[in-house]
């Protein structure tokens, strides 16, 4: 008998979902109301940032962090090729450009480079105007945000953080002394509720700032520029005016519904156990493949989300290819996947910006050797177990490249 198959992912959802998102629903108020109100009070008394904003995305997160910094037609912006078009293609809408730089051997962009760019930008006789550092916190794990924090203070460049991947997760900061969650390190963090997300509502993000004058910006652009919020604008306290708004900029159509932030009020208080279920599974993949021939684990780091997990193979070791090997643990019913094919191989960057596939080769090279296993908290462990399994006998059958 086949057996059956494991899902690469699964959100992890109760009866107090389940029972938000009905009293929402009987309450009548279906678009932005009280319940985002909460979840942002929420979100930032559990991050500390000074103001949380909700969205409907990670993507309309970085685009109105962006905005709001005043990112802008032909400035650049540093980032990685190797994440998930949404950090790249926002730069896009404001019709600027990624400065793409490599990445170091965590997978995260690697601050020299960011550097060796800035560098040879103040060098060139025709410089670009570069704007800001988009750093992204790859499967959750903090990128070396003390390094990365020095380049900005020394070139007056703010950092927005795509923490898509990356609730909750402390980091030590130096420069203040203490702890700080990711997001709230830069000049604004980018965090995804998608539904395979760490917490999800289906769809959704968050935008985190500290300053007052970004918080604005965002809050005014998030909802067609108009100059209320919608609830403020419906809310019995307006009165007979309720009706009456001003617009004050071309904004976007970005906000969060009031049910989607119940269900993200709930998911908010199991960010915490969840994140340690995922932990626990993601070191024992560590330590069941720790010094099997082929196979290399993913570094740790102080506190990761591990968002997911991303084995990597060593090829020269192996007979078979990373695809094979996804399509070993396929047949065997184990769904996996692949984070990142890099952004400078895929046709649109490469053929606005004339990459070539070996350009970035640190990238590169983790693409090819990399896949994505089970990873969620709701993964039962003998289903894990029988991913290890799976795991450890290809690369044992497949474990001599003659
Ligand atoms: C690194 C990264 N940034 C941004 C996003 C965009 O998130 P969303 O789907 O919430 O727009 C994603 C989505 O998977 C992502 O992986």
């Amino acid at each position: 008998m086949k057996k059956r198959a494991i899902p690469f992912s699964s959100p992890r959802l109760g009866r107090k979902e389940f029972r938000a998102v009905h009293r929402v629903l009987k309450s009548g108020w279906l678009t932005t109301g009280g319940e985002n109100r909460l979840f942002e009070e929420e979100f930032a008394g559990h991050t500390g940032a000074a103001h949380a904003l909700s969205v409907n995305s990670a993507t309309s997160a970085l685009h109105l962090i962006l905005e709001a910094l005043e990112v802008g037609v032909n400035d650049w912006v540093i980032t990685t090729p190797y994440t998930f078009t949404a950090s790249s293609e926002v730069l896009r809408y404001l019709g600027a450009h990624p400065l793409f730089v490599d990445i170091d051997e965590t997978g995260n962009i690697d601050p020299r480079e960011i550097e060796k760019v800035l560098k040879e930008n103040e060098k060139s006789s025709q410089p670009k105007s570069i704007k800001a550092i988009l750093p992204v916190h790859l499967a959750g794990l903090a990128c070396d945000m003390n390094r990365i924090m020095e380049i900005s203070r020394q070139y007056s460049l703010p950092v927005v953080e795509d923490c898509a991947h990356a609730f909750p997760v402390q980091y030590p900061l130096e420069s203040e002394g203490k702890e700080k969650y990711l997001g709230t390190i830069g000049a604004g963090g980018a965090f995804s509720f998608y539904a395979n997300k760490t917490i999800t509502t289906g769809e959704g993000g968050m935008v985190t700032v500290n300053r007052e004058d970004l918080k604005k910006r965002i809050s005014l652009m998030r909802l067609h520029g108009i100059d209320r919020d919608v609830w403020n604008r419906y809310s019995s306290s307006a009165g007979h005016l309720s009706w009456q708004y001003d617009i004050k900029a071309p904004g976007f159509k970005y906000n969060l519904t009031n049910f989607q932030a119940a269900i993200g009020r709930i998911q908010l208080k199991k960010a915490v156990s969840m994140k340690k279920d995922r932990t626990e599974q993601a070191l024992r993949y560590n330590e069941a493949f720790k010094g099997i021939p082929g196979l290399e684990t993913p570094p740790v780091g102080d506190d990761h989300a591990w968002h997911i997990y991303m084995l990597r193979l060593n090829l020269n070791e192996l007979s078979l290819g990373r695809d094979e090997f996804i399509k070993e643990l396929y047949d065997r019913g184990i769904n996996c996947s692949v984070h990142y094919r890099p952004l400078h191989m895929m046709s649109y960057y490469r053929d606005t910006y004339s990459f070539q596939n070996k350009d970035y080769p640190r990238s590169r090279e983790l693409y090819e050797r990399t896949l994505s296993l089970p990873l969620y908290s709701g993964l039962k462990k003998r289903d894990q177990s029988r991913v290890i399994k799976a795991v450890i006998e290809t690369a044992e059958r497949f474990g001599s490249k003659t």
